[in-house]
This record gives structure tokens, sequence and C-alpha cells, in this order.
């Protein structure tokens, strides 16, 4: 698919996730046959007010490419002027969100609070394209909620306002992650719009991959929470969707081997006690569903360094693959 300028193969999308998709987790992902990565959420007021932790999230490598940085704010100057700070980074793409439910963030009017100010969207949207060269997305949700469901009219204003592609969380803003995504809404939002749409919620596997794509005849499909502690959702969704073929689960050497990996490219970045805290919980999306692993979690969250981290983990692994060959 296209977006703005930027081509994406495959059509297929790393979800924006806070606290998660950080750089080396984006590398791994694209590595393993991901099409577009996302940054994690950064905040238009702080980085206004020159906070360095923001900056820090602004980073990644031309590796990761094409990339999206996510901004999320409600001040139309205040985002074109954030989205022109981003722009010095060069993203292939800005995404601006209009659906996080964190109460923190709702209670400030941004994120999933613009899904009820239609117009303040469109300023949004219209001062942030003003703004910058590159190609601008929006990731929206259903509606604030099942008595006010407006993502395609949120969708249409996008279009209007010059915004290059639209992703559809299928849940309203008050449902946070309960219930399903509707897929139904998602393919009204595609019949909406000529931009392209990306669609979006509770895709685990190849089979699910197709069966949305085919149905709701977006554009792309973007993967969350499936993707945590298992890039290679990427490849597999991928060889399914191109060649009909089904690829085999890692086993849990190679789990363990990409966990490791993930955390000294994280080491590299933030130092080894950051990346420990870190990495606890990626360790354990890495190895879940292993015999065993609730026992090697409880290490793991304890864990003071990542070369301890690694000890454990590659003493499960090899005990797990024993047992295999036995
Ligand atoms: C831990 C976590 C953090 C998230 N952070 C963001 C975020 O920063 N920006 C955003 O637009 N969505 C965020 N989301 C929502 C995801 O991008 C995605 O829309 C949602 O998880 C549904 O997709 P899935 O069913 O494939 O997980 C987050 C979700 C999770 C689980």
């Amino acid at each position: 698919m296209k977006l703005g300028g930027v081509t994406v193969t495959p059509n297929l999308v790393l979800a924006p996730m806070a606290g998660v998709t950080n750089q080396p987790f984006r590398l791994l992902a694209k590595e393993q046959g991901c099409g577009l990565v996302c940054s994690e959420m950064v905040s238009a007021t702080a980085l206004y007010q020159g906070s360095k932790r923001t900056e820090a999230l602004l980073y990644f490598t031309d590796e990761e490419r094409p990339i999206s940085i996510q901004l999320f704010g409600s001040n139309p100057q205040v985002m074109a002027w954030a989205a022109q700070k981003l722009e010095q980074y060069s993203p292939d793409i800005i995404d601006l969100n209009l659906g996080c439910p964190t109460p923190k963030v709702v209670r400030n009017g941004d994120g999933g609070a613009l899904m009820r100010e239609p117009e303040r969207c469109s300023a949004i949207f219209e001062a942030v394209v003003k703004a910058v060269l590159c190609p601008v997305t929006v990731k929206i949700r259903k509606g604030w909620d099942e008595g006010s469901v407006n993502a395609p009219e949120i969708a249409r204003r996008a279009e209007f306002a010059g915004i290059s592609a639209v992703t559809v969380h299928g849940r309203t803003v008050k449902q946070g992650y309960s219930g399903k995504a509707d897929w139904d809404l998602i393919k009204k939002v595609k019949e909406s719009v000529s931009i392209p749409v990306i669609g979006n919620g509770d895709i685990t596997s190849p089979e699910e991959a197709l069966s949305r794509l085919e149905y709701s005849q977006c554009d792309g499909i973007m993967i969350g929470r499936a993707a945590l502690g298992n890039p290679w959702v990427f490849g597999q969704i991928r060889s399914w969707l191109e060649e009909g073929r089904r690829l085999a689960p890692p086993s849990p050497g190679a789990r363990v081997a990409m966990c490791v990996r993930h955390m000294n490219l994280l080491k590299g970045l933030k130092g080894d006690h950051l990346a420990a805290l870190e990495m606890r919980r990626h360790a354990a999306w890495y190895i879940k569903g292993l015999p065993g692993a609730a026992e090697v979690r409880k290490h793991l969250v304890v864990a003071k360094s990542c070369a301890e981290m690694a000890a454990y983990l590659f003493d499960f692994a090899q005990k797990l693959e024993a047992s295999r060959s036995c």
C-alpha cells in the first residue's frame, strides 16, 4: 500500500504501543517482515516544553524505515509546532493519536477524547498537514462510546484535510480493550473514504489477518498485542498472505535467543539497569505459553541485571530443548 508517497510492503503495520515499541522491538518486527513500524506515542506538549525524556523516544535507525512517529495532543498550534519539530528527525510518516483511552490522557482532552470533538479534529488535521512536508496519518477509534459512533465522519474529515491514511481500531474509547473489535465498522470506514484505511483490532493469526483483509477490503492491517514477545507474527502472516504457506512456530531456543538479542540491543541504548527493568515484561511475553514459564517469570521479575536474566533464560531454554529431543 502507499501512504502519501511512502510505499509500505507488505501491508502489515506494527501498532504504536506506549512503553513497548522501543527501537529494538521495532527493528526485530521489521526484520521479521513488518512493512511499517510506529514509535511509542510522543506528547506534543512535552516536546514543546523541551522534555529530554520525550526527545529520547524519537530515536530510530534507518534499518527501521519506513517508520512513523506518533504524536498526541489537542491544541492545533502546539500539534503543528511539534510536527515540525518531529520532521527535523526525518520520519517517513507522522501519525496523530485520536484513540488513547488512558484516563490521564483523556482528562487533558488528548487522544481518544478528540473523538468527541470533530471540529477540533479537523483543525488539528489542517494545522499539522500544513506544517510539514511528510505524509500525515491518523489513528482513530470507532467513536467515543456506542452512542456516538463517528469513525466514518472523522475519517472523511481527515481525508478532506489532506491526511494520507486512517487507521481504525474497531473499539470505542470507552471500551478500552474490552469486548471485541468491530470489523463491520472498520469496513464502513473503508467504504467512506478514498485514502488508504488500515484495520486494527484482535488479529492474532495469519488466517484472521487474511479473513479481516478480505472482509473489510482494508488496504492494510495493524497488529499490536499479537506481536508482544512474538515478532515472528509478521513473517507468519506475510507468508500466509503472499504464498499460502504456514511457517513453523519458533522453537523455545529461538524464542529465548530473540529475547536476549532484544535485551542486548536495549542495553546498548539504555544501559544495563534500565534495560533489565524494561525487559521484564518483554521476557515474560517471549516465553509465554512454554511449559514452566510461570516459574521462570518469578526469577525474571526480580533479576537485577541483563546477565542474570539471560542466565535464567538460557537455562530454561536448554532444559526445554533437552526434553523436546528426548
Ligand atoms: C501496551 C499498549 C500500549 C499502547 N499504546 C498505544 C499508543 O501509544 N498509541 C496508540 O495509538 N495506540 C496504543 N495502543 C493501542 C494499539 O496500538 C492497538 O490499537 C490495540 O492494541 C488494538 O490492536 P491489537 O488487538 O492488535 O492489540 C496500545 C496498546 C497496548 C496493548
